[in-house]
């Protein structure tokens, strides 16, 4: 017979204490599924409520990026210091450790190479793989201005509606083509249809002025993107204000991947998103380690 004695005479009810909850504490997404905070949690840092994701993903439309040729080589040991790894899902059954727990944002949008119109594209990761994946999130690239602008933002709907079913937040990733101004009138524009029709978190280009307006007018989570490779301080003093302005943290790839010392960057951004470390710091922080290596081989 089952011991169930006790199964009901406790006295630790606590009849005064009123029950306690614990929302995640993530821009606009209060009223989101247990599973979908669950994941942004996963993403997010619960403790400062920013990220430092490491995006990798460029070779799902232009091959073998520089720094990415070897990803088992340049990217898995800077996975310790990431907070998500955006990356295909080639790319994770192939190279990424499942033990190494990073998660990762799965690149859910492709088709066209940079040979081709880079607005055409479809989706190209159904959602139950990504939850086979046990992907934290999917990416979609969304081309507002773009030739087929409407046809990607399609893309994101549905996906939004899969993820909804699966519970797996759908990061949109706002793509400038090369004929658009990346100022914060476009930015504004471009991030708001994204939050409006759906995304859980979105990616965006900074710019200098007015950046403060784009997050502001944006439901959800702002994560920057990176853009071509800045020397370090540039790219350090580019995400703080970014932070400052509103962004929930970073999502940057060629900034990390492409420097000298890419360790000593990711840890270097880590330290601007997560404990608002001032650019000039954060930089001495990046040189120390090698100028110190240098100093002791002469
Ligand atoms: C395309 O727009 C993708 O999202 C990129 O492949 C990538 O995430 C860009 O990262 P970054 O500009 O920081 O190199």
């Amino acid at each position: 017979m089952a011991d169930t004695d006790d199964a009901t005479g406790g006295t630790r009810f606590h009849p005064a204490v009123p029950a306690r909850s614990y929302p995640f504490r993530l821009k606009g997404c209060g009223s989101l599924d247990w599973g979908m905070q669950s994941r942004l949690a996963r993403i997010f840092r619960p403790a400062t409520g920013r990220t430092v994701m490491l995006a990798i993903d460029h070779g799902y439309f232009q091959g073998p990026t520089t720094g990415l040729e070897r990803v088992d080589l340049s990217i898995i040991p800077l996975l310790q210091h990431a907070d998500a790894l955006m990356t295909t899902r080639g790319m994770v059954r192939s190279t990424v450790p499942p033990a190494a727990g990073v998660p990762i944002v799965l690149r859910a949008s492709g088709g066209p190479s940079v040979l081709k119109e880079l607005s055409d594209e479809q989706l190209a990761v159904s959602m139950e793989d990504a939850a086979r994946i046990n992907a934290s999130a999917v990416a979609v690239q969304v081309f507002i201005g773009g030739e087929f602008e409407t046809q990607s933002v399609h893309n994101m709907t549905r996906l939004v509606d899969a993820g909804q079913r699966y519970g797996i937040p759908v990061l949109a990733v706002t793509a400038v083509g090369k004929e658009l101004t990346r100022d914060a009138r476009y930015l504004r524009l471009a991030t708001r249809i994204c939050a409006e029709l759906g995304a859980h978190f979105v990616k965006t280009y900074f710019c200098t002025d007015g950046f403060d307006t784009v997050t502001a007018g944006c439901p959800v989570p702002l994560v920057l993107a990176g853009g071509k490779k800045l020397p370090e301080l540039d790219a350090l003093t580019m995400a703080y204000q970014a932070i400052e302005g509103g962004a929930a943290g970073v999502d940057m790839g060629r900034n990390i991947f492409q420097s000298d010392y890419p360790e000593a960057m990711i840890r270097a951004v880590g330290a601007v998103v997560h404990e608002s470390m001032k650019p000039q710091e954060a930089y001495e922080e990046f040189v120390r380690p090698h100028t110190q290596q240098a100093d002791g081989a002469s």
